[in-house]
């Protein structure tokens, strides 16, 4: 049996990864499933807590495993629908958990006639930048509110890896950084994960390697001890 320590408390995670529009058939996207997301929405529920699960482009396989009276999901498609839907949830949040790999552009347009090479208008895409949803949340936050980003990396070197997750979770002022490893055996449409918690002053305040689940038991874990 699970420790109720989430009980009363209100919980948001976003989870999954966004897809800006080309055209009707194409899209700018990433490689992650949902499912470090899902497994930290299923823990939280299991441990008591009330679960909004912004979930982007979630796969229903993936998605059949949050069947819990405790979580709420709510589906989106781009890095707007996700930002409008974090917005929205955290207000009356307790913890938000920033899980989703969330596009760092967008097309400037998306058309809605399908783009041919023919026409020769697939050559090239223009790009803009899409706001950085979990420091707008950090900004604007709620008193008491407790915030997590992730961050994927792929750099070998832990002491490289950590300088890097320290300076984001400054920049983008969050309370705990989770920095996953995405490698051949770890991360992205993969089963198991790894991640290091850096906290206040770039602390790393916990470390987990296993399921997606051990590794969300122990992202909680590190949350409590945080808002405690
Ligand atoms: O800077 P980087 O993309 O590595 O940061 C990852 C973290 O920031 C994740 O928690 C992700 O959900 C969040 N993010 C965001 N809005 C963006 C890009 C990333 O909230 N536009």
């Amino acid at each position: 049996l699970e420790p109720q320590d989430l009980a009363g408390v209100r919980v948001v995670i976003s989870a999954g990864g966004t897809r800006e529009p080309i055209d009707p058939v194409r899209f700018l996207g990433n490689r992650s499933s949902g499912r470090q997301g899902v497994a930290l929405a299923v823990e939280a529920a299991a441990r008591g807590g009330d679960v909004d699960l912004v979930a982007a482009n979630i796969t229903a396989d993936v998605l059949a495993e949050v069947r819990h009276p405790r979580i709420r999901v709510r589906t989106v498609g781009t890095a707007a629908q996700l930002g409008e839907a974090m917005t929205d949830a955290a207000a009356s949040a307790d913890v938000v958990i920033m899980a989703a790999a969330v596009a760092d552009y967008r097309p400037a347009e998306a058309s809605d006639q399908k783009l041919t090479k023919e026409a020769g208008i697939l050559d090239r895409i223009d790009l803009v930048e899409n706001p950085d949803i979990v420091t707008g949340l950090a900004a604007s936050r709620p008193q008491g509110q407790t915030i997590v980003a992730f961050a994927a990396e792929t750099l070998s070197d832990p002491e490289q890896r950590r300088e890097r997750a320290r300076r984001k979770r400054e920049r983008k002022g969050v309370d705990l950084l989770a920095v996953n490893l995405a490698d051949a055996d770890h991360g992205f449409e993969k089963a198991d994960n790894a991640i290091e918690v850096i906290g206040d002053g770039g602390a790393v305040v916990a470390t987990a390697d296993g399921s997606k689940r051990h590794v969300a038991r122990a992202l909680w874990d590190a949350v409590q001890k945080t808002r405690s």
